[in-house]
C-alpha cells in the first residue's frame, strides 16, 4: 500500500478552509516557520479510502475474537461511549471549582467505594492511569511505609513469581527495591519451601498476581499471606486478572494491602498501545495516609479535593487521573448492578469450556481447572512436526482470529495463554475450538503451510523486533535527519521494510 506522501499531488485539496481575519499573532521571529509545512496534498476521497484501507488492515476486538491472555479484550458497550460524552462529563475542565464539580467527584467518590468493595480493602486512589503506574504507585507507599516506622534500611527486597509480568520486576527496580524470585511448584502455586528460605526481616512484600498469568489461583494463598505477614512484610496485587474474581473472592480477604485494578481490563475501555487505561489502587487501613494527593472524599451531601494529607507520596498523575475512564467503568459496573460476579462467573465458564475441548491435542502444562485464562504448550506440535506456538499463532489470522498471547509466562515453553472473557458467545468459541484443532491436526498433515502462513493478512512474517524497536513514523523526505543513520545501516533499503512495517 502506498503511504500518504506517495499519494500526494501538489495543488490537491481535501477541503478548503476560510482564510481568518484575525491579527496576526505575535510570534517571536527566530521561532516563525521560514517555508511552508511538506503536507500530504490529497482530494477527500482519496482521503478517505486512505484511512479506511489503513482501518481495514486493522484487528480489533470489534472485528473479531481476541483472546489475548492477560491483556483482556473484552467488548466496550457503547452506551458507555454515550454516557462519557455527555456534555456534562465531556466539558468539564480540570480546574473547574468543586462546587460546579460535584457529579464529577461523586462519580469519583462513588467508583472509589465499588473498588473498595471489589477489593475487600479500605481506601481507593483512582490516579494512577495503567497498571503499570499502580505497580509504581503501590510499591512507592509500601517504601514510604516502612520509612515511617524507621525501617526503610532493612526492608529492600520485593518478592515476585516466576510467572510475574514484566511490569512487575520493572516497577519493582523503578521503586528502589531490590528484586527476588520464588519459583512455582508441579501444581502451578507458589513454592512454599522456596518461599520460606526467602523471607525474612530484609523483606518488605510480596508482589503477586492471583490468579496467575497461567490462570490458576493459588491454593495456599492464605499460608503465602502468613508467611509474609509473620514477617512484617506487605502484600501487594497486581490486579490485572481480578476479571476472575470479582464478587466472588476479595484480594484483601486473601490478606493483600495494596492491589492495582487494571480498569481497562477488569472493566472494560477502548485500549491498545499500553492505554488509555486507569490504574487505581486499593489500599489497607495502615496505608491510606500515604495515598496520592488530592484524595476525593465527600463530606455530608457534597464531594471535595482533600490536599491536606502530610504523609502522602505526593501526585502520581496530572489533576485526578483520566476521568473519562472513570466514567466508562462506573458505567459498565453499574449496568451489572450486585449481580458483579455474574462477569466473573462468565469469564471463567467460558475459559474452562475451551480449556476442556483443547487439552486433548496440545499439552496442558499444569492439568487443573483454570479461572479466566488459562495456558497450554506447543511444546508437542514442536517435537513431533517442528510446529511452534509462533507458527500456531500465525496460522489462527488465516482462521480470522486475534492469536492470544504467546511465549508468555515464560516458565512454560511454547506458551499459549488464552483469555476468551465473559463478552464472547458459545458460537465464536466453539469457531476458535475448530481452528486450534484444525491446525493441530494440519500440523500433522502439512506442516509447511503452517510455516509460511499468515496467507490471507496483508503482512507476512514481520521482523517484529525491528519494526517496534526502529518503527519509522516519519515519511522518509530524503533529507530527513532523523532517518539518516537506519538508512545508513541497511544501505538505504530500511525505509522501504520500515514502510511495510
Ligand atoms: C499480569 C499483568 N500485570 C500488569 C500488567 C500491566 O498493566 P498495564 O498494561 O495496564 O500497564 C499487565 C498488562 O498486560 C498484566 O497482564
Amino acid at each position: 500500500m502506498k503511504l500518504i506522501y506517495e499519494k500526494s499531488k501538489s495543488g490537491r485539496r481535501a477541503s478548503s478552509l476560510p482564510r481568518y481575519d484575525l491579527p496576526k499573532a505575535e510570534v517571536p521571529e527566530d521561532l516563525r516557520r521560514t517555508a511552508a509545512p511538506r503536507l500530504p496534498e490529497i482530494s477527500e476521497p482519496d482521503l478517505v479510502r486512505h484511512f479506511t484501507a489503513l482501518a481495514d488492515r486493522n484487528f480489533g476486538v470489534d472485528t473479531g475474537f481476541y483472546p489475548l491472555g492477560s491483556c483482556t479484550m473484552k467488548h466496550n458497550p457503547r452506551v458507555n461511549e454515550r454516557v462519557v460524552n455527555l456534555p456534562g462529563f465531556r466539558d468539564l475542565h480540570p480546574y473547574q471549582e468543586e462546587e460546579a464539580s460535584q457529579g464529577a467527584l461523586e462519580i469519583m467518590w462513588r467508583l472509589q467505594e465499588i473498588l473498595a468493595e471489589v477489593c475487600g480493602l479500605h481506601a481507593v486512589s483512582l490516579q494512577p492511569a495503567a497498571g503499570s503506574q499502580g505497580e509504581l504507585t503501590g510499591l512507592m507507599l509500601m517504601r514510604a511505609y516502612f520509612a515511617d516506622r524507621g525501617e526503610a534500611d532493612e526492608r529492600r527486597v520485593v518478592i515476585t513469581a516466576d510467572t510475574a509480568h514484566g511490569t512487575n520486576p520493572a516497577s519493582v527496580a523503578m521503586a528502589g527495591f531490590e528484586l527476588q524470585k520464588v519459583e512455582t511448584d508441579d501444581r502451578g502455586n507458589l513454592d512454599l519451601d522456596d518461599l520460606r528460605a526467602k523471607v525474612d526481616g530484609r523483606t518488605a512484600g510480596l508482589m503477586l498476581t492471583n490468579p496467575s498469568t497461567l490462570g490458576l489461583f493459588d491454593e495456599h494463598i492464605a499460608e503465602v499471606s502468613e508467611i509474609f505477614h509473620d514477617a512484617g512484610a506487605l502484600l501487594y496485587y497486581d490486579g490485572a486478572n481480578l476479571n476472575a474474581v470479582c464478587g466472588i473472592s476479595r484480594p484483601g480477604d486473601m490478606g493483600f494491602d495494596i492491589v492495582h485494578i487494571n480498569l481497562h481490563k477488569t472493566f472494560s475501555q477502548p485500549h491498545g498501545g499500553g492505554g488509555p487505561g486507569g490504574g487505581p489502587i486499593a489500599v489497607r487501613d495502615i496505608l491510606e495516609p500515604f495515598l496520592p494527593v488530592p484524595a476525593v472524599v465527600r463530606d455530608g451531601d457534597a464531594f471535595r479535593l482533600d490536599h491536606d494529607r502530610p504523609k502522602s507520596i505526593g501526585k502520581v498523575r496530572g489533576f485526578c487521573g483520566p476521568f473519562g475512564v472513570f466514567v466508562r467503568s462506573y458505567a459498565y459496573i453499574r449496568a451489572y448492578g450486585p449481580g458483579l460476579r455474574e462477569m466473573s462467573e462468565a469469564a471463567v465458564l467460558n475459559a474452562n469450556y475451551l480449556l476442556a475441548r483443547l487439552k486433548d491435542v496440545y499439552d496442558l502444562p499444569f492439568d487443573r481447572l483454570c479461572m479466566h485464562e488459562f495456558v497450554l504448550s506447543a511444546s508437542n506440535l514442536k517435537r513431533e512436526h517442528g510446529i511452534t506456538a509462533l507458527d500456531v499463532a500465525k496460522r489462527l489470522m488465516d482462521h480470522g482470529f486475534h492469536p492470544p498471547t504467546i511465549y508468555f509466562p515464560l516458565i512454560v515453553p511454547e506458551a499459549l495463554m488464552i483469555e476468551p472473557t465473559e463478552t464472547e458467545a458459545k458460537e465464536t468459541l466453539d469457531a476458535f475450538i475448530e481452528a486450534m484443532r484444525a491446525i493441530a491436526a494440519e500440523a500433522a498433515a502439512d506442516p509447511a503451510t503452517i510455516k509460511s502462513a499468515p496467507h490471507k493478512r496483508p503482512v507476512r512474517r514481520l521482523d517484529e523486533v525491528k519494526a517496534a524497536k526502529r518503527a519509522v513514523v516519519k515519511f522518509g523526505f530524503d533529507e530527513h535527519p532523523d532517518l539518516a543513520p537506519v538508512k545508513a545501516e541497511a544501505g538505504g533499503e530500511a525505509i522501504e521494510a520500515a514502510k511495510g512495517a
